[in-house]
């Protein structure tokens, strides 16, 4: 296994649980001697964090198509610094999400156009596509409960209405319902049992 790489992105709304489980993952495949990077989107590289605090901080400034097209040269430097590189390095990639998020958030939720969305993601990416998508699927009450309790500033994102989650929530369902390479986990199940269910179906995909 692992000739040529193995990219994986970890899907959901905010509150879902994504960090957690990219962290566990990554723990638990480097402790089985996996040569494991750990990545997200948007901030991944240097660009990206600059990019990623404009994207925070000011999205009162930053029309809808600007906000996509921010997060698509996130994308296109992470693809071209970190990813693709990595992916020659035979490692296994943990992408805290990638170009899922941008179809859920910027299509489906601000309602830009899909198509453009899908192409210009693939050129940021390559042609590039993940070979294994774990989407973590929580209701829209839990995600923002959990939002709050960890006491941090809210980013715009957070700050959105329940009605933006809803669109979120049912894009990823659109976006991943004939997808093949998905796998869906259950957000409400402990992170330790997420992280066992997530590592048995990526055992099974690189052992096939
Ligand atoms: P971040 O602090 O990285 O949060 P999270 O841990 O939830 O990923 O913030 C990223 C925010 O940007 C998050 O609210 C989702 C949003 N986003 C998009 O709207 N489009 C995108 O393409 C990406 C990658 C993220």
């Amino acid at each position: 296994m692992n000739k040529k790489g193995f990219l994986i992105s970890i899907e959901g709304i905010d509150g879902a649980g994504k960090s957690l489980l990219a962290k566990n993952l990554s723990n638990k495949l480097t402790l089985k001697n996996f040569d494991v990077l750990l990545t997200n989107e948007p901030g991944g590289t240097s660009l990206g964090k600059k990019l990623r605090k404009i994207l925070h901080e000011e999205k009162e400034n930053v029309c809808d198509l600007a906000e996509f097209l921010l997060f698509a040269s996130d994308r296109a430097q992470h693809f071209k610094q970190i990813i693709i590189p990595s992916l020659k390095d035979r490692k296994i990639i943990i992408s805290d999400r990638l170009a899922d998020s941008s179809l859920a958030y910027q299509g489906y939720a601000r309602e830009l156009d899909i198509q453009m969305i899908k192409n210009i993601n693939n050129w940021a990416m390559h042609n590039i596509e993940p070979d294994l998508i774990f989407y973590i699927k929580i209701d829209i009450k839990t995600a923002i409960k959990r939002i709050f309790k960890r006491n941090e500033t809210l980013t715009s994102f957070e700050k959105e209405k329940t009605n933006f989650w809803q669109k979120v929530l049912d894009g990823y369902e659109k976006i991943f319902k004939n997808r093949k390479n998905i796998v869906i986990l259950d957000g409400m199940l402990s992170p330790e049992k997420i992280c066992d269910l997530a590592i048995n179906s990526l055992i099974n995909k690189i052992s096939k």
